[in-house]
């Protein structure tokens, strides 16, 4: 195994001289970023170093002289888009001599995009992958430099960049990543392929930045990892996500913990345990099943069994009073039968989601289910899809209906449907909406929950 190592980010100098040199006025840079809260993520630190070697930042890619779409290659659909909105680009690079349009994220770390973006789309002039944010400034130096197209080859390095300067979207909801890549190679997933092997930052590392979030007044702090439970492999340090949790806890402030996404293969009762005994872990898990068959969970090599699943929300239940659950599930995985299918429904009955995320299979090409036969025409697919969508409707209604009647905290966190409300995520994930005044977004308020709009519970401001 190659060791890891771990560097500190160092502010470039010459590109930020360069950029100068190259403009009249200091630049605008639009970057978009796709697909998961990690890729999200990346792109606050891609904006903060563009920040720091002085460019501004745009909202709309017209006013912009820097397009970086940041992107994400989990399922076809994403990629195509993509592929679309760099297409759309075109004409603006036609008219706007010296905009650089860029490519960065998990489709970049695919080879057969970069030799795409090399053949098809010449006025695409910068690729770079996952693992090379911190070499944006030498990139963009070689670029205004030499005028040249810089195209990196897809590379994972054994190598952790701290104090990457970052750009949050929010003032009270921060992301924080606690480990990078995945090992689990499930069958059906580019990500081990794009995001590399898994590598845990160091616990000090970690707690310094969540300090540093907290003194800020950020209230919710989301954990990030593609398997946050097997956080902590690697390192020199003895530590579990468990103990992680912990240490966090011990720093004092008003606000709350969220992580995902945890893998029920190494999700433990001691995680459970934690989630129990601290009160600033939020009393939800995000545990994604993928499917309910046995059968198909070995082929999509997960690692766990439907019983072993089960036992998990039902200790997290007995443990965690009104603990919420949430999940991913994967419709139409290659070979799924409706006997597979029927089993899915049936566990998404028995565990009652509040949340479900739903997909329906998108072949990787590289990837080992890609290989295999899958011979159920789309349409019985998205039959199937339909079918589960309305099963978990009728489950989330009547869950959300259940909770009306209690007084909870929550935090204010963006405006509801209707111009005069604003809408509150409670500690089980759902969302609130109530009247209230605007200067309460971004603090915790008690809302007393009178109804429900499907999903969405509806309530009033209380004492
Ligand atoms: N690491 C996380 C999820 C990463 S991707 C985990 O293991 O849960 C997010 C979700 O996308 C997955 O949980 C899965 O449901 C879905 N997904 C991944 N690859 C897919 C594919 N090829 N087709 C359809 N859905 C996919
Ligand atoms: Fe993909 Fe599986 Fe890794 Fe999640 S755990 S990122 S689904 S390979
Ligand atoms: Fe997509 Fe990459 Fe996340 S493939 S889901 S952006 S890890």
């Amino acid at each position: 195994m190659v060791s890891l190592e771990y560097i500190a980010f160092e502010h470039n100098n010459a590109a930020a001289e360069l950029v100068k040199l190259a403009y009249d006025t200091p630049p605008l840079a639009f970057v978009h970023s796709y697909g998961c809260q990690q890729n999200v993520n990346d792109g606050e630190r891609i904006k903060g170093v563009l920040v720091d070697i002085g460019y501004g930042l745009c909202d709309k890619p017209e006013d912009a002289d820097l397009i970086l779409f940041n992107t994400c290659a989990v399922r076809e659909h994403a990629e195509q888009r993509v592929f679309g909105n760099v297409g759309a680009l075109k004409g603006l690079k036609e008219k706007k001599h010296g905009l650089i349009i860029g490519l960065c994220g998990c489709m970049a770390n695919q080879k057969h995009v970069v030799e795409k973006l090399r053949q098809s789309y010449p006025y695409v002039d910068l690729v770079f992958g996952v693992d090379g944010i911190d070499t944006l400034p030498q990139l963009i130096a070689q670029k205004l430099h030499k005028h040249k197209r810089v195209l990196m080859e897809p590379a994972q390095r054994p190598v952790i960049v701290e104090n990457i300067p970052i750009r949050r979207e929010s003032e009270f909801r921060a992301w924080l990543p606690i480990m990078y890549g995945c090992d689990n190679f499930c069958t059906y997933c580019i990500v081990p392929y794009v995001r590399g092997r898994e590598k845990s930052r160091k616990p000090g590392d970690i707690l310094a930045e969540f300090k540093s979030l907290v003194e800020a007044g950020y209230k919710e702090i989301t954990l990030l990892g593609q398997n946050v439970n097997s956080y902590g492999k690697g390192l020199e340090e003895q530590v579990d996500f468990s103990d992680l949790l912990n240490l966090l806890c011990t720093v004092p402030g008003d606000y709350h913990i969220r992580f995902m996404t945890s893998h029920p293969k190494d999700a433990s009762f001691k995680l459970i345990d934690t989630i129990a005994a601290q009160p600033k872990l939020c009393k939800h898990l995000h545990l994604p099943v993928q499917c309910g068959s046995d059968r198909l969970l070995v082929q999509m090599n997960r690692h766990y069994t439907v019983e072993h699943y089960l036992e998990l929300i039902e200790y997290a239940r007995k443990k965690v009073p009104g603990i919420t659950f949430s999940s991913d599930i994967i419709v139409g995985f290659p070979g799924e039968t409706e006997e597979d299918f029927q089993k899915t429904l049936e566990l998404v009955q028995k565990v009652g989601y509040m949340q479900l995320f739903t997909f329906i299979y998108s072949k990787r090409t590289g990837t080992k289910a890609a290989d295999m036969p899958d011979p159920t025409p789309r349409k019985e697919k998205t039959d199937r899809m339909t079918r589960l969508l309305k099963v978990q409707d009728d489950i989330a209604m009547a869950l959300v209906k259940a909770q009306v009647g209690q007084t909870v905290r929550v935090l204010v966190e963006g405006y509801g449907r209707n111009e005069d409300t604003l809408s509150g995520r409670l500690d089980n994930n759902l969302t609130v909406e109530f009247k209230a005044d605007s200067a309460l977004m971004g603090s915790y308020a008690m809302v007393r929950l009178t109804g429900a709009r499907a999903t969405v519970l509806l309530g009033e401001l209380s004492e």
